[in-house]
């Protein structure tokens, strides 16, 4: 394993657990209709690109395909991607004439990610063998070779780190007053795009690693169209809207100045153009397809379930900084601001897309 380049997130990243009211379990409909929106290219795609007779070593010698989850959180979403893979694989196998492998499925997210959950979710009339492999994936998780299909949905955003310079006092990048780069100075969004850099060429290194020669890999990536700011979309006005109420609770002295200036969320939502940039300059995989994916809330969006839809994400990056005592009254005061914005009449702050990516690793 090249340990050089292997770099553990930090394991305060993970989703609200368990199936309460604030959990991802029960908030992640939006993450869910992107799988959905992906369905049909996974399949067409798969059978497209799949070239089991060409290269035999896209099924092992005792007929395993081995699929890994990367950023998996909770379910049930998780299972719903697979089961879209194998059942594509299965329309390939079928329609060569091959025997149906077996499947092994693994399972992938940060070591404080809620497992529990996730097993308990597991669907009991699955048709493929399970596995968890808890850790960053910027880094190598599988041994070389060993992986036929990677999938990843809705978390290469979430960056590895805070880029160090937007927490120093006496960086020009230091971000004071804001929690993320979206309308902050241009040496802001600088580093935090260094940074996605950096994790990127990480990531697919690692990838291109644990996948045989011909494997596949789905990304499906939050991305503003080319040329839009974060500032312009719904999600950077949310940020934004969330900020201020931090900055309120500064006010109120119930949170200090430096506790504020010290906190940044770690996401990172590239262009369409540098995503592309971004592989072809690590080389490792053939783009076969990037395509936009339809904006599940776009045609209703509404104050209540996106603040539930941020607080199962970030809440518990909230909760970590900030303790437990201020988190319900910030996302109650979000909410409220929130529901006097402009973000939920007007349509010009629902540009972001969402981006399919097909890579076929190759051969080397
Ligand atoms: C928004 S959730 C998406 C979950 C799921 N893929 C879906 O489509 O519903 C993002 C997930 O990525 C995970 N994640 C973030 N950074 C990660 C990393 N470096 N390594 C592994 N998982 C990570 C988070 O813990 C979280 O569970």
């Amino acid at each position: 394993m090249d340990e050089g380049k292997c770099k553990e997130a930090s394991s305060k990243y993970h989703m609200i657990g368990g199936h309460g009211p604030n959990s991802y379990s029960l908030n992640s409909e939006y993450q869910k209709q992107l799988l959905v929106s992906a369905e049909d290219l996974i399949k067409e795609l798969t059978h497209e690109h799949l070239n089991i007779d060409e290269n035999p070593s896209l099924i092992t010698h005792n007929n395993t395909f081995r699929i890994a989850d990367f950023g998996c959180s909770i379910g049930p979403n998780t299972f719903f991607a697979v089961e879209n893979i194998i059942s594509a694989i299965e329309n390939k196998s079928n329609q060569n004439n091959s025997d149906i492998p077996e499947f092994q499925v693994f399972f992938n997210d940060l070591i404080d990610n809620d497992c529990n959950t996730l097993f308990r979710n597991i669907p009991k009339s699955r048709q493929y063998f399970v596995a968890a492999v808890p850790g960053s994936f910027y880094g190598q998780l599988f041994p070389k070779a060993t992986l036929h299909f990677a999938h990843c949905s809705t978390a290469l955003h979430w960056l590895s780190k805070i880029p160090k310079k937007v927490t120093e006092t006496s960086s020009i990048s230091w971000n004071k007053g804001r929690i993320h780069y979206s309308g902050a100075a241009n040496e802001v969004k600088k580093a935090y795009s260094d940074q996605y850099e950096e994790d990127m060429d990480v990531f697919l290194s690692a990838r291109g690693k644990e996948l045989v020669n011909g494997g596949l890999m789905v990304l499906v990536v939050l991305c503003f169209p080319d040329g839009v700011l974060s500032s312009d979309s719904s999600i950077g006005v949310a940020f934004d809207i969330f900020g201020s109420c931090l900055k309120d609770m500064v006010k109120i002295g119930k949170i200090s100045e430096e506790k504020m200036d010290s906190f940044n969320l770690p996401f990172y939502y590239p262009w369409p153009s540098e995503m592309k940039a971004l592989i072809e300059a690590n080389g490792l995989f053939h783009i076969e397809k990037i395509a936009k994916l339809a904006s599940p809330m776009r045609s209703k969006p509404d104050a209540q379930v996106l603040t539930y839809h941020l607080r199962a994400v970030i809440g518990g990056l909230i909760e970590q900084h900030f303790g437990n005592g201020v988190v319900e009254e910030l996302f109650t005061n979000h909410l409220e601001k929130l529901s006097r914005s402009p973000i939920l009449v007007d349509d010009k702050y629902w540009k972001e897309t969402n981006y399919f990516i097909y890579l076929k690793r190759k051969d080397g």
